[in-house]
């Protein structure tokens, strides 16, 4: 038998994590994971992917668990493989910028309850948003993996993915992952990529995570590995593919075909996808059942899976299904106008949800998000092209633009946050990182774990299963009086949503009512597709509002009148 040294390849396993979040609407529940957790864990993996993204809002708003305990618990099972989070740069895992003490303080916690690896992001690519959490995962001893979020456009060039690699060399990161959240990264595209970054830096090791949305990344992580990438994102068979990653099993036979070992153990994978199969029965929602296995349009719009069916759901929400096409015509062309963000939370909402109302508002940003002002103003770091000034300034609307990092304009906010619990809320520290990065909803879980009562994903389940159920439209609270009494020019809502007087939970209304206020001014908002989008006066005069703070409207309800 010939003697050959083989080439070592290693695998992480996204099945805890991005599988679930893929596939089953991130509804794992820890003790499935528990269920199976020391297969896994004996399995040979490099890492385990188990925190982050969806997860931890999850957990606490549908499954009405701890993430923390979450953390623990795995960790008390799995001793052997490090495990992997997810970490959103400085926005951690929320959606906005967070104060420097609080990014400090979450990774402290979470290598002190047992995370090893942070593959640490930013949407934009900034590097200054990745500074804080880099340097916070080396102080607490974590491993800290630097991320290129990929994505194409006439910027996203070789040489600027090298320089930004770069850049987050500098700060000290032990590896470097490419996220192709989409699944466009084509095989040469990749051989290319990695080839460039072995050769700027020879030592530092390369993953690959990628979808299997369009059918490539299978291939692709074969182009990779030959160029020098040393691991890759797989997921166990059953919970991997369509919009989730390449299934390991898979994956292996290809890797060892051609002379690599991945350290797997066969047998194990087999035992483990045996527990999936059978637990998928009870998680996989009744919405990902029957979809297609290959979003072959990706490879044409490159917009990622998950961001389709947000989008569809949007529009049924605004009674505009039928506007779909449009939609997809429109968002390569807003994301061009944003400076080709990578499309990515929290980037692939705001261009998403604004692609919506460029079409639905029948001209092209009359309706601007909060978020995307924000953006343009540069609160969520620099776009990678600039947008053009005339356009920026538009989209800024009064807000003054910075040139600066976003985080420097924050001040400390952990002490804040504990301030505001109510007492008697919070039984350790963890509880007040929780409620620093997701408010609502940590409150929610905070009194259900005091109080008790049904698990929402439970209900959510029992709905599904239920034949036939009545449309969940008529559940919906009452809408918003029509007012045919009203004097003056009203105010319409414009878009389906839930009309509020302040743009932030607990802030004061934009207007008072009976305030004299200006054409043009923004008077109050609909949440609609999770963003705040401002109403603006419709004439300059005495306003009265006429829906109540809270109230469910419909577009065209008349919300206020100006007299
Ligand atoms: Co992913």
């Amino acid at each position: 038998m010939k003697q050959e040294k083989k080439k070592v390849l290693r695998i992480t396993d996204t099945t805890l994590r991005d599988a679930h979040q893929s596939l089953w609407a991130t509804r794992m529940r820890t003790d499935d994971i528990l269920g199976i957790a020391e297969a896994i864990d004996n399995a040979g993996y490099y890492a385990l992917e188990c925190w982050g993204g969806a997860t931890f809002d999850v957990c606490m708003r549908f499954l009405r668990e701890n993430p923390w305990e979450r953390l623990r618990r795995i960790k008390a099972v799995c001793r052997k493989t490090p495990l992997q989070m997810l970490l959103r740069g400085q926005n951690l895992l929320g959606y906005r910028h967070y104060p420097d003490d609080v990014v400090e303080r979450f990774v402290a916690l979470a290598c002190e309850n047992g995370m090893d690896i942070f593959r640490v992001f930013d949407a934009l690519n900034d590097p200054r948003n990745l500074e804080t959490a880099v340097a916070s995962v080396k102080k607490y001893g974590g491993h800290a993996q630097g991320t290129l979020c990929y994505t194409t456009s006439p910027v996203h060039t070789v040489e600027k993915y090298v320089e930004l690699a770069k850049a987050q060399e500098a700060m000290g990161i032990d590896s470097l992952a490419i996220k192709d959240m989409a699944g466009i990264l084509t095989p040469g595209a990749a051989r290319e990529l990695v080839k460039a970054l072995r050769r700027a830096m020879p030592k530092m090791p390369v993953e690959i995570h990628s979808h299997m949305t369009s059918g490539m990344a299978a291939a692709m992580y074969l182009a990779a590995a030959e160029a020098g990438a040393g691991c890759f994102d797989c997921a166990i068979s059953t919970l991997s593919s369509f919009s989730s990653q390449p299934p390991v099993e898979s994956m292996l036979s290809v890797f060892e075909s051609e002379g690599y070992d991945c350290g797997l153990d066969r047998a194990a994978l087999s035992k483990i996808n045996s527990y999936f199969r059978e637990l998928k029965a009870k998680r996989q929602p009744a919405s990902s059942r029957g979809v297609e296995p290959v979003d072959a349009g990706v490879l044409v719009h490159a917009i990622p899976g998950g961001m389709i069916s947000n989008l569809r759901s949007q529009l049924a929400q605004q009674g505009a299904l039928d506007r779909l096409d449009e939609v997809l015509a429109e968002l390569p062309r807003a994301r061009a106008d944003l400076g080709y963000p990578p499309l990515v939370t929290p980037t692939s909402q705001i261009v998403g949800v604004q692609s919506v109302l460029n079409v639905l508002s029948g001209e092209r940003y009359s309706m601007v998000t909060d978020e995307t002002k924000r953006y343009a103003a540069g609160y969520y770091g620099a776009t990678p092209a600039p947008i053009a000034p005339k356009l920026r300034k538009r989209l800024c609307g009064g807000l003054k633009p910075i040139s600066c990092r976003p985080a420097d304009l924050l001040g400390p906010g952990l002490e804040k946050a504990a301030a505001e619990l109510p007492p008697n809320t919070i039984r350790a520290e963890e509880d007040i990182l929780s409620y620093a990065l997701f408010p609502e909803v940590a409150l929610g879980y905070f009194k259900w774990r005091k109080e008790g009562g049904p698990i929402p994903a439970d209900q959510e389940e029992a709905a599904n299963a239920a034949p036939a159920a009545a449309p969940t439209a008529a559940a919906a609270a009452p809408a918003a009086k029509p007012a045919a009494a009203a004097k003056g020019t009203p105010v319409l809502a414009p878009l389906n949503g839930t009309f509020y007087r302040s743009d932030a939970p607990g802030k004061p209304p934009l207007a008072a009512d009976g305030a004299q206020v200006k054409a043009g001014d923004a008077v109050c908002v609909v949440e609609a597709m999770k963003l705040f989008n401002p109403i603006k006066a419709s004439a300059s005069g005495r306003i009265t509002f006429l829906a109540k703070h809270g109230a469910q409207v419909v577009k065209g309800d008349v919300v206020a009148a100006v007299e």
